[in-house]
């Protein structure tokens, strides 16, 4: 280790400090996982299977996908010895089947806050008291029903107003409720556009924009009415233009000049420092500061799936080195505008928090001007750190019934196994410095 270390290194190291179990990603279940995954046709199996899995009922048609999919080649001689054996027996087809249904649902317990706002309560009440605030999240998305769509948008309002009348109630914490602009909402609620309108795709982006805008507006009064804070997610490419004139055109209606509300970057998209400089634009045109969440890109494999198959050029980076350098890019740009933005960095990734930090130091922010935020079952060690170092950390709580939230949970996973995730490396890293080095080809295993 060298004594002088750059910042960024030297503030990575805090937080690792900072963490006592200094675990980093380092659970045994996802040591597990890693193993069964480690060859990568076998992955793809599991992962067609997880994506079926909710649509079968009987166990019957469980176990005979279950059979097809993972009794394969690729798969581990103990699965396939396991899955053999299951099927000689009624007894052992329906054992295999309980085996499975316990793994879906424990993975969905652990990425999921609850299936109702009623039964994430009591998690999102503890963290609270930890010093962490939820960000909730209604699962559902790419609706392509107006009923749906409906549904979608009454729901999360009710959501909002359930778990906002409740959490008034909760002690005071006091660094979570205020930033350099001034006071911040104890709740923050995050829709996804494609949920509430079942025309929001290019083809037809007037029409879709407009039924979007018309079940927001009902959630942006209530979100004013208690005092809540909405974020835009920001989905797959292809929509990512439509979200942004979503946004732009709802909070440029008088009636919600001041609502508090933020828009994602995704720094994975080769044009977003481009999208960046835009909003940073329009925030400065307004008087309320607007949120700016940079988080790197949840649809990493279905960009550059779809981009091939169509043969386009694709619009996110092919190495993952690329992504990291355009997040630290983005960061100082995103830093810079402090004046009219909320910045808000959405990463479990050591390096990229611990850049963040280091670059609002050199660019002299106030002390609470950033943001951190993390999804709900990972980087639980870096948002115990970042809140041990005083900073303002919230984490993203899903909420909802599995099926409406099988895409979200096969985008955790496949992050979480992905050979290039900060989470795997530091299982497979032992030496900290390592995932500190500044962005460039690393050994992956
Ligand atoms: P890292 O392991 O450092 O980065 C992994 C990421 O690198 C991948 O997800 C991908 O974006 C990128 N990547 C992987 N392989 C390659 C490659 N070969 N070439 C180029 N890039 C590659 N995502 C959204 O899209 N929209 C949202 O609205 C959104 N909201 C979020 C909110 C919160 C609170 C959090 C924590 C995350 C959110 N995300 C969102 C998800 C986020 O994009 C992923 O969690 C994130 O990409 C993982 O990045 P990381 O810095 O944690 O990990
Ligand atoms: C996703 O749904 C968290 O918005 C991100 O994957």
């Amino acid at each position: 280790m060298i004594d002088n270390p750059e910042p960024t290194i030297d503030i990575g190291r805090r937080l690792a400090r900072a963490e006592p179990t200094q675990q980093f990603g380092r659970r045994l279940e996802d040591k597990l996982v890693d193993w069964l995954l480690s060859d990568q046709r076998f992955k793809t199996q599991v992962f067609r299977l997880v994506d079926v899995y909710p649509a079968l009922r009987s166990t019957a048609d469980r176990f005979d996908h279950l059979y097809s999919y993972l009794h394969v080649e690729a798969a581990p001689r103990s699965v396939r010895m396991g899955l053999r054996l299951a099927s000689r027996s009624d007894l052992g087809r329906r054992g295999a089947v309980r085996i499975l249904d316990t793994s879906i649902s424990r993975m969905a317990r652990r990425f999921i806050a609850g299936s109702t706002p009623e039964e994430a309560l009591p998690t999102l009440s503890e963290l609270w008291s930890e010093g962490t605030a939820p960000i909730l999240d209604l699962l559902g998305e790419v609706t392509v029903t107006d009923r749906d769509a409906e549904r979608y948008g009454t729901r999360v309002d009710e959501y909002l107003t359930a778990v906002a009348s409740r959490m008034a109630s909760w002690p005071p914490q006091d660094h979570l409720v205020t930033d350099h602009h001034g006071p911040l909402p104890r709740l923050s609620v995050a829709i996804k556009p494609t949920a509430l309108s079942a025309r929001y795709h290019p083809l037809s982006s007037d029409v879709g924009i407009a039924e979007a805008a018309q079940r927001i507006r009902p959630i942006l009064r209530s979100a004013i009415r208690h005092d809540v804070f909405i974020w835009f997610d920001m989905e797959y490419y292809a929509v990512r233009d439509l979200t942004v004139r979503l946004f732009k055109m709802l909070l440029n209606e008088p009636e919600f000049a001041s609502v508090n509300a933020g828009i994602v970057v995704q720094a994975y998209l080769r044009d977003s420092m481009a999208q960046l400089e835009d909003t940073i634009e329009f925030a400065g045109s307004r008087s309320h500061p607007i949120g700016v969440r940079l988080v790197k890109g949840a649809y990493w494999d279905t960009e550059t799936v779809e981009a091939a198959a169509h043969g386009w050029p694709s619009p996110v980076y092919a190495e993952k080195a690329e992504t990291d350098a355009n997040y630290e890019a983005c960061t100082s740009v995103l830093n810079a505008a402090f004046e009219t933005v909320r910045p808000a960095y959405a990463s479990h990734n050591l390096r990229s928090v611990a850049n963040a930090i280091a670059d609002a130091q050199r660019q002299k922010l106030p002390d609470n001007a950033l943001e951190f935020q993390m999804l709900y079952g990972m980087g639980d060690d870096l948002r115990r750190a970042t809140n041990q170092l005083g900073a303002r950390t919230r984490f993203y709580a899903p909420v909802g019934e599995l099926i409406p939230g099988m895409a979200y949970l096969v985008r955790r996973l496949l992050e979480n196994t992905s050979n290039e995730s900060f989470l795997r490396q530091s299982r497979t890293h032992e030496e900290l410095d390592e995932l500190l080095a500044p962005p460039g080809p690393r050994a992956v295993s």
